[in-house]
């Protein structure tokens, strides 16, 4: 199939043009917003994870001090080992309910800091790791009824390693990997496999890839290929790695301009949506921002903010000769978020243009979102937001096509008054230009559609649309809602799958499509999915399926 955008750049009219490609319209109004959803949450939502009955689950860690919500029940926590407070009535995670714009308090007994996580095949969100009294748990938040009490279980000597700063990716059979964090040159795998002294196996690519005291490559970036290896961006340099057999299998030149990428000088990648339309599957991956080496020591040992990068990397990695083919940004900017928005743009948003990641160490927050156009390789600044998202502040994609933006707090503490970028405890969204109401004519709304989808078995949907303009500019797409946290969504990816015909319902305005499930658990792990309908660069709202 041709590719939607492009057909959409020849065939309609300048209005329509500018929004399919996120463009601030420029004679009309500005057609993306943001909207503050709630003033307060009671927590900084560090970590993000959107599961499939359209909750978020959203926590911090628990042993900096008491935030701004009880836990539930009157119920308090004695732990002898907080850093800040040993008995503690506050909760440090929360449950956020999208459509209701409503949110409850849930119990996480250890510490959560700079943690991981995935979502099973099954909806089961994992999460791995964390500091002090947390450092080897695993804990899991199952989704259950808006009336229901679902909480966290925790197995807190579950994992082979501490795991604090690691980046998990779940693999094709459901299991998920955990690689790296501080000091551990090694990764493993959950649920841990069934021998006693499992320890996990060495990964001398960390050990390699470290600045200083295990600085620059924390956070690694992982993306799950195709072929079944794992990418991974640590500092300047990557690779592909065959996880089963611990080899590496392909290195590729270290990004140029030779700054480092991963946290502290977090930088975020992504990888681009894979393409069952097209006869050859390409992976390619984008690096986008971070700090120049040198920035983590002299914002913490002078308070000197070093100007982040501006620039992005771009690697295909299939082709005998991969190089880098660079970007600028027109924004600088280290700590950011990068998503993928449904039409395939992507959308870097959240960040500073000046320091690193770790306390106090951020400053010149980038308020405005950049969207990506991959196919013309252009940039466009977007709307601005009124507050500023530094350190542990998250995003993650919606179904509704939304941005949900939490989270921000550069403070050991909490810390509301006094500091220069006090603890966020708002949340936010941003709408992207493919909401506004001018794009309604042509947004797709799906009806009904097969909850199930098999591997490269058809299925159905049903959708409606009040004016269809042809076949060549509707896609379907399945994205895994990430884990994101510290600038990097995990897990994401997107799957352009192959449509094999749209029927319309008589003279109706209803349509159905029948399309082909991914070819491969490699290209698409098991579990649940948000499908949307892109028609003419205009998303549907998303439909769950969970891919089998
Ligand atoms: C804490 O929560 C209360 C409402 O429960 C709110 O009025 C207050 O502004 C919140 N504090 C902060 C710092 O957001
Ligand atoms: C998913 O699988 C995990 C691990 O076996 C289990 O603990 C959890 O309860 C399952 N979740 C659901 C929704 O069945
Ligand atoms: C944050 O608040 C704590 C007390 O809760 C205080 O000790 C600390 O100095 C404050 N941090 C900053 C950066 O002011």
């Amino acid at each position: 199939m041709i590719n939607s955008e492009k057909t959409f750049i020849i065939t309609t009219s300048i209005l329509c043009l500018s929004i399919a490609i996120g463009e601030p319209v420029p004679f009309l109004m500005q057609l993306d917003r943001w909207e503050v959803l709630l003033p307060s949450i009671g927590i900084s939502a560090m970590h993000m994870q959107l599961l499939h009955n359209g909750m978020v689950v959203m926590f911090d860690r628990t042993d900096f001090g008491i935030s701004n919500i009880s836990l539930p029940g009157g119920m308090c926590r004695f732990d002898p080992s907080d850093t800040a407070v040993k008995f503690d009535c506050s909760a440090h995670s929360v449950l956020y309910d999208v459509v209701s714009n409503t949110y409850r308090a849930l119990k996480v007994q250890t510490d959560t800091w700079c943690s991981s996580g995935s979502v099973l095949p099954n909806g089961t969100l994992v999460q791995t790791g964390g500091y002090n009294d947390g450092e080897r748990a695993a804990r899991m938040f199952t989704p259950c009824g808006y009336s229901e009490t679902c909480d966290w279980i925790e197995f807190p000597q579950y994992l082979a390693q501490r795991r604090w700063y690691a980046t998990n990716q779940i693999l094709p059979d459901g299991r998920i990997i955990v690689v790296g964090g501080r000091r551990q040159f090694n990764f493993e795998i959950f649920p841990r496999p069934d021998y006693h002294r499992y320890k996990g196996s060495r990964f001398e690519f960390l050990r390699e890839t470290s600045d200083g005291d295990n600085e620059n490559n924390l956070y690694p970036f992982l993306h799950l290929l195709p072929d079944g290896n794992l990418f991974v961006f640590a500092n300047t340099r990557s690779i592909v790695f065959d996880y089963k057999s611990n080899r590496i299998v392909r290195v590729f030149p270290e990004i140029p301009g030779g700054d480092p990428r991963n946290y502290p000088s977090s930088g975020s990648s992504i990888l681009f949506p894979l393409d069952e339309t097209k006869n050859v599957m390409e992976a390619e991956i984008m690096v986008c921002g971070g700090a120049p080496k040198g920035a983590f020591s002299r914002a913490r040992s002078q308070h000197g903010f070093t100007r982040a990068i501006s620039t992005c990397g771009r690697l295909k990695l299939s082709g005998s000769n991969p190089i880098w083919e660079m970007e600028t940004m027109p924004l600088p900017r280290v700590m950011g978020d990068m998503l993928l928005l449904p039409t395939g743009n992507i959308i870097i948003i959240n960040g500073a243009g000046s320091g690193t990641a770790g306390w106090e160490n951020g400053h010149d927050p980038v308020t405005q979102p950049i969207i990506y156009h991959p196919f013309d390789r252009r940039f466009s600044i977007m709307s601005t937001s009124s507050r500023p998202r530094m350190y542990h502040s998250s995003a993650v994609l919606l179904p509704d096509g939304r941005v949900l933006v939490g989270g921000s707090n550069p403070h050991i503490y909490y810390n509301f008054t006094n500091v220069e970028y006090p603890t966020e405890l708002s949340l936010e969204a941003y709408s992207p230009p493919y909401l506004s109401f001018t794009s309604d004519s042509i947004r797709p709304k799906i009806l009904t559609n097969d909850k199930i989808v098999g591997y490269k078995r058809l299925f159905n949907v049903n959708f409606f649309i009040a004016q269809f303009l042809t076949i060549y500019l509707l896609s379907v797409r399945i994205v895994a809602p990430s884990f994101t946290t510290h600038s990097f969504a995990m897990n994401q990816r997107m799957v352009i799958l192959k449509l094999l015909s749209v029927t319309r319902d008589g003279l109706t305005n209803s349509y159905r499509i029948d399309a082909l499930g991914p070819s491969t658990a490699e290209i698409a792990p098991p579990g649940y999915y948000m499908m949307f309908l892109v028609h003419a660069g205009v998303p549907s709202s998303a439909a769950w399926v969970q891919i089998e």
